[in-house]
């Protein structure tokens, strides 16, 4: 591949003694340097608004959607009914769960839970439903188009998980000024949360 110095060309110029030879480039190093060039003006086509692809952005966002797509994201696993349950007979749970709820819930839910703006969370009537499960779901997802926040979003998941707990220890308690029921009974969590 490389030249031997059999072909090397003696250039006809002569600067105060000093000559050089003409050594081409080695082939293999030409044929990258060209093969660059080519690969630049396939390139220019994938470029908005000069080619006809559709350009890098959009590429790697349609590659992302079929990776996604292969493999869908797992649905966010809250934690299970008995875990929320023993959680909310649990006094260290309670405690970091009544901190949350003193921070973001007493606005509308009322300093015992008694309702304001929000329903009242302590009778055994829910409009999303009583059980652990359906109580988790609507803190961490929120009612958006009732004005309850998706806590979800702005909490961490341990400060949902307890302040969800908190939520159950309320049923069957006695807030002092209750919001009349609203929804359907539902005592699913009521009824574990009374032995405590
Ligand atoms: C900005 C006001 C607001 C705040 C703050 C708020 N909520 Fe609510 N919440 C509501 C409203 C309004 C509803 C009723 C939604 C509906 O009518 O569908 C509701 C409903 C709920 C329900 C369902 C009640 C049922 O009957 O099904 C739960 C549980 C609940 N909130 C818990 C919480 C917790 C826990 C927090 C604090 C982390 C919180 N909310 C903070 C306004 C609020």
């Amino acid at each position: 591949m490389s030249a031997s110095h059999d072909e090397d060309r003696l250039l006809h110029h002569d600067y105060d003694g000093i000559q050089e030879y003409d050594n081409p480039m080695p082939r293999w190093w030409l044929y990258i340097f060209w093969g660059t060039i080519v690969w630049a003006v396939l390139f220019w086509f994938n470029v908005p608004g000069i080619g006809v692809g559709q350009g890098r952005i959009a590429d790697y966002d349609a590659s992302v959607a079929a990776a996604n797509a292969a493999r869908p994201p797992e649905p966010v696993a809250g934690p299970s009914a008995d875990q929320l349950l023993a959680m909310s007979k649990d006094p260290a749970a309670l405690a970091s769960g009544k901190t949350v709820f003193g921070a973001y819930c007493v606005a509308c839910h009322g300093p015992d839970g008694g309702g304001v703006i929000g329903p009242n969370l302590t009778d055994a009537f829910w409009i999303h439903g009583g059980s652990p499960a359906a109580v988790y779901a609507t803190v961490h997802d929120g009612v958006l188009a009732k004005g309850m926040p998706a806590w979800g979003q702005s909490l961490k998941p341990d400060e949902v998980t307890a302040v969800v707990a908190y939520v159950i220890s309320l049923q069957g308690t006695t807030p002092a000024a209750p919001k009349p029921p609203e929804g359907t009974a539902d005592t699913a969590a009521a009824t574990p949360a009374s032995g405590s």
